[in-house]
């Protein structure tokens, strides 16, 4: 586990997107899992400077986390508008190397079944980047979540619906009360996870993720499970770590976190 923290919010997403570009810069066709939230604008902001930059996206595959049902591509709520809007129509990948679960598929379990072989046919994700909820949840593996559940229907809470409300006018009533998700056990059969947290608001999901038994009603404590996760936080997320200092002097000593940091200082400032 790499545990690396930064002094600030924008840091953070400088260093999870220089995990992913560096990654593209080496393997064009990488395939990646992707993720929606406030903390991904940051990160997607700078794989869009890396393609003005010259950086070619044009065979890299994607399969995102999650989807609100009821929405089509073109709601403005849905993540599949959030994607076009940040990152994809700013760059140069292919409608058809883009896959999100269809929030308004005529029949919901042949969507689930071929959004996970497409993963499958793709040769599995290298790096899933991750958001966390308040609540602990990844994708909308709400709690409790079963630690090796496949990508499937979920109820969504209503705390993660009011933290979501913003892209629905701030209106409860308008934000879906069900989506798909990517399951645990997907999320951790990818080659690398990458989970970004920034804010105070999400120490006490962080702490219990990294630190805390690995359970159902934690959902990202399933990424303890993973051979290989990072987790990129900036202060104020990893304020209530118990090891902070161990996981300081382990990113001094990483040559993984060398790397990056050279990556960082030759290609994105
Ligand atoms: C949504 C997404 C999650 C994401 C979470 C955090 O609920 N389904 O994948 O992790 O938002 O979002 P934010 O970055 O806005 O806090």
């Amino acid at each position: 586990m790499e545990v690396i923290i930064l002094d600030t919010a924008e840091e953070a997403e400088q260093f999870a997107a220089s995990i992913i570009l560096s990654k593209i810069s080496k393997e064009s066709h990488a395939r990646l899992g992707l993720a929606t939230g406030r903390t991904m604008e940051g990160v997607y902001s700078h794989f869009v400077d890396a393609h003005e930059r010259g950086l070619n996206f044009s065979n890299i595959r994607t399969f995102n986390l999650d989807e609100y049902i009821g929405l089509s591509p073109a709601n403005e709520a849905s993540f599949y508008h959030y994607m076009d809007e940040h990152l994809f129509k700013k760059i140069d990948m292919p409608l058809e190397n883009i896959c999100i679960p269809h929030g308004r598929a005529l029949d919901i379990e042949v969507e689930i079944k071929q959004f996970e072989e497409a993963i499958t046919h793709a040769g599995g994700i290298d790096i899933q980047l991750l958001g966390i909820g308040n609540n602990g949840h990844i994708g909308f593996n709400e709690p409790p979540s079963s630690l090796s559940s496949p990508t499937r229907v979920v109820t969504l809470s209503e705390e993660t619906r009011r933290q979501n409300a913003g892209a629905f006018g701030g209106n409860l009533g308008r934000v879906p009360t069900k989506a798909i998700t990517m399951g645990l056990r997907t999320i951790l059969r990818a080659r690398q996870l990458l989970l970004v947290a920034t804010g105070s608001h999400k120490a006490n999901a962080i702490a219990n993720a990294v630190e805390g038994p690995i359970r159902a009603t934690v959902p990202a404590s399933a990424i303890q499970l993973h051979p290989d996760p990072w987790i990129v936080l900036d202060r104020e997320a990893a304020q209530n770590l118990e090891f902070i200092d161990y996981y300081k002097a382990q990113a001094g000593g990483s040559e993984r976190v060398a790397d990056q940091l050279q990556f960082i200082y030759q290609y994105m400032n």
